[in-house]
């Protein structure tokens, strides 16, 4: 889709449809107001008959007005005039993109820079309507014979603004941050016998090729026993696919500290030993969306030539029962040192994501974040709706909150607290890699802060947001490639 800024009037713009808001108790916006002057009062005419009342996601479409350049007009209820939520937002450009999908119109410019989205920049509201239409473009077709025809779908969007160059960053990270979520979506729906380590390695050194500024260096499973990574090998031993340490290295800010983004990359979750269930074991092909979104973010910041530094650690295996697999009681030695209590197989993302972090030291990192579809815990916690997040520092676990919100890709808090770390107590080793069935969420950050002392760090648990379940809308969502991005964005501008 291409992306345009106009600063003609609604009345006079040459386009397919306009796009307008109308509040609550029909009341008209400035770019609606205009609309309804110029065609002697058609809008107010049908407001009055009720047929848009304005609140948030109803859509009205109108054909031919008088005096009107475009023949459609889409007239869009926006909730309160006063100001409506960044959620209420979100689902106002959702109908907008579905209502002009299913219309013969391919080209459309919207004026709703007069919507107050919680005080929000008009830059704000042009990114997440870039992002979210971009988003809508994605349609999985990898795997499948042929391609589901779309209906109409848009093809150039324009954007009201008083002047035109207020908005082409704004227009230009919304693309890319869309494109990043694409990558994510795809590498996540690929199923596990096409996406195995592997392949992700191919992926990282496919990117390394396409930018100059990425450096792709994929570690084999020698070089890795090398370095002593005894916990991640553990798991890669049950599986025939060899596993893969990925890193890709984006350079944009010459030799300052980099952020290191640590992204779990299990192509396939079986459990191991310790077996799942046989319901629904298909989705555990999205045990790598961690990675995925590692992957997705450095291209996005890449795309962006962002002004940073930013270290993409990828530990990728599958885990599966074999003659050669974990054994519950199994101990192993983590290239830190500790060894570990392997009291459930199916626990496993720890086991990986320990030798990982470990690795990331070498970064020097200014923070380390590590992305995980960790646990079926925090599903239980926050639903599918918000990541957990959980940090040994909290200004960091701040930035990442306020990268959230600032997105509409949103996280929350939970205790990363000493009280918990005794559920880790080992007879055996020096930790156990389960912490029994209270808080399951925290003590697997708990299990990953012992491998993170040197440095600052945060854990986000995406297993409940990092794709949707069963039915026509299974499919992965590329979350938090947004929040990530947002989090680098916000670095980079508090830091000038
Ligand atoms: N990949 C899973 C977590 C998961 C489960 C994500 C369901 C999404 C949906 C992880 O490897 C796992 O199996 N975790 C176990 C940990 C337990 C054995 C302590 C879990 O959550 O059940
Ligand atoms: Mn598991
Ligand atoms: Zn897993």
């Amino acid at each position: 889709m291409q992306y345009f800024v106009t600063t003609n009037t609604a009345s006079s713009e040459q386009t397919d449809c306009v796009v307008v808001a109308v509040f609550n108790q029909g009341q008209l916006s400035s770019s609606a107001n205009e609309l309804n002057e110029s065609s002697n009062g058609q809008i107010q005419h049908y407001i009055d008959r009720g047929d848009i009342t304005g609140k948030v996601g109803q859509t009205l479409l109108l054909q031919d007005l008088n005096n009107i350049a475009s023949p459609r007009v889409l007239l869009v209820g926006a909730g309160d005039q006063t100001g409506i939520k960044e959620n209420d937002y979100n689902t106002l450009i959702n109908t907008i993109i579905k209502t002009l999908d299913d219309s013969a119109a391919t080209r459309a410019s919207a004026y709703l820079t007069d919507i107050n989205v919680n005080n929000r920049s008009a830059q704000w509201l042009v990114t997440q309507a870039v992002t979210a239409a971009e988003a809508s473009l994605y349609q999985y077709t990898a795997t499948k014979s042929e391609a589901k025809p779309r209906g109409n779908p848009i093809a150039s969007v324009s954007f009201y603004a008083a002047s035109k160059d207020e908005l082409s960053q704004a227009i230009a990270h919304g693309k890319a941050i869309a494109d990043g979520m694409s990558l994510a979506k795809e590498l996540g729906n690929l199923p596990g016998n096409v996406c195995t380590p592997t392949y992700l390695a191919e992926q990282a050194i496919k990117l390394g090729q396409q930018y100059d500024a990425v450096t792709t260096t994929i570690l084999d499973e020698d070089k890795m026993a090398e370095l002593g990574m005894g916990s991640l090998l553990s798991v890669s031993r049950g599986s025939r696919q060899p596993a893969k340490l990925i890193t890709m290295n984006y350079q944009g800010a010459g030799d300052a500290k980099p952020v290191v983004l640590v992204g779990k990359g299990l192509t396939f979750d079986a459990g191991g030993i310790s077996l799942k269930p046989a319901a629904g074991m298909d989705e555990m092909k999205y045990d790598m969306c961690g990675s995925a979104s590692v992957f997705g973010t450095i291209s996005a910041i890449a795309e962006l030539n962002l002004p940073i530094n930013v270290v993409g650690v990828v530990p990728s295996s599958e885990n599966m029962p074999d003659g050669d697999a974990n054994k519950p009681g199994d101990i192993v030695i983590s290239m830190a040192g500790k060894t570990i209590e392997i009291l459930n197989t199916d626990a496993e993302g720890r086991l990986i994501l320990c030798d990982a972090l470990t690795y990331s030291e070498r970064f020097n990192p200014e923070v380390v974040i590590d992305i995980a579809t960790l646990t079926g815990a925090i599903i239980v916690a926050l639903g599918s709706k918000t990541t957990g997040l959980m940090s040994n520092d909290q200004d960091l676990a701040d930035d990442l909150l306020q990268a959230g919100r600032d997105s509409d890709d949103k996280a929350w808090q939970l205790p990363l607290w000493d009280e918990y770390q005794e559920q880790l107590d080992s007879n055996f080793a020096d930790i156990a890699n389960i912490g029994g069935k209270e808080a399951g969420s925290v003590t697997a950050a708990c299990f990953l802060s012992r491998f993170t002392e040197k440095y600052t760090w945060a854990h986000l648990d995406i297993a409940g947001t990092a794709w949707k379940s069963g039915g026509k809308a299974k499919g992965a969502t590329g979350r938090p490639v947004p929040m990530l991005v947002q989090y680098l964005l916000n670095r980079i501008a508090n830091k000038n």
